[in-house]
């Protein structure tokens, strides 16, 4: 769909290119690409398509397994940089990393703008930013407060309730979050895939 004029870039869309098309590079992209404002491509697992997607976007959201975002970085060179890069991952491994994720990946990628967004979310509620109906709280961190601001606008316009959990460094606070909505979800719990948190009186 076309998008129309986006006040804060000056009549242009914004175009978020997103890598990785399964679950939730999927359904990010069916959520964005009903919204005004947005213009949205998604890349597969194809060197090519992923290298066309990254110089296109100006948000780039990777939605791959945590395993492929090294080689993700790789391929990504130098068209990344000064880009806002969005983290979805979560880490199921046995114990907590000291350092968090997003701040692996902010190192790794130091010409980007890391973000850490949607990991707390089951990947069918990103089309909407809602359970039931309701909408749920989307936790975003980061270290650059106009990247961050960015992420929260598109949650929000996706549906969501963006709450802002302050620095990249609280990632690690929300990538434990994730790991807990998983395991309420399909692990110790199994409530199933249609819940999700909601912070009460964080309005943003
Ligand atoms: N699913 C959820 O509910 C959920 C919720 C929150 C966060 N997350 C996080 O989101 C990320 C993606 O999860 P998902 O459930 O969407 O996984 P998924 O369904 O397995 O999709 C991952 C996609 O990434 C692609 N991919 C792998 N390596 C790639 C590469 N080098 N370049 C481009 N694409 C590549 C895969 O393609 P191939 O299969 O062809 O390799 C696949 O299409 C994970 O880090 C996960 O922890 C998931």
């Amino acid at each position: 769909m076309s998008a129309p004029v986006d006040s804060e870039r000056g009549g242009r869309a914004i175009r978020i290119g997103i890598i990785g098309f399964g679950e939730v590079g999927g359904a990010l992209k069916a959520g964005i690409e009903k919204l005004a404002g947005y213009e949205v491509k998604a890349a597969p697992h194809d060197r090519k398509l992923v290298r066309d997607v990254v110089a296109w976007g100006e948000v780039i959201i990777l939605a791959v397994p945590l395993s492929a975002v090294g080689e993700v970085v790789k391929e990504m060179g130098e068209s990344a940089k000064g880009k806002i890069l969005v983290d979805v991952t979560n880490d199921f491994g046995d114990e907590p990393p000291v350092k968090s994720r997003a701040e692996e990946l902010q190192a790794n990628a130091p010409d980007t703008k890391v973000v850490k967004a949607f990991n707390t979310v089951f990947a069918r509620h990103m089309r909407t930013g809602k359970v039931g109906g309701e909408a749920i709280s989307l936790f975003v961190t980061g270290d650059d407060p106009d990247a961050k601001r960015r992420v929260m606008n598109l949650g929000r316009a996706i549906g969501f309730l963006p709450v802002d959990a302050g620095p990249l460094k609280n990632s690690r606070w929300i990538e434990s979050l994730g790991v807990l909505n998983g395991k309420l979800g399909y692990g110790t719990s199994n409530y199933g895939a249609d819940i999700g948190f909601r912070v009460i009186g964080a309005s943003a």
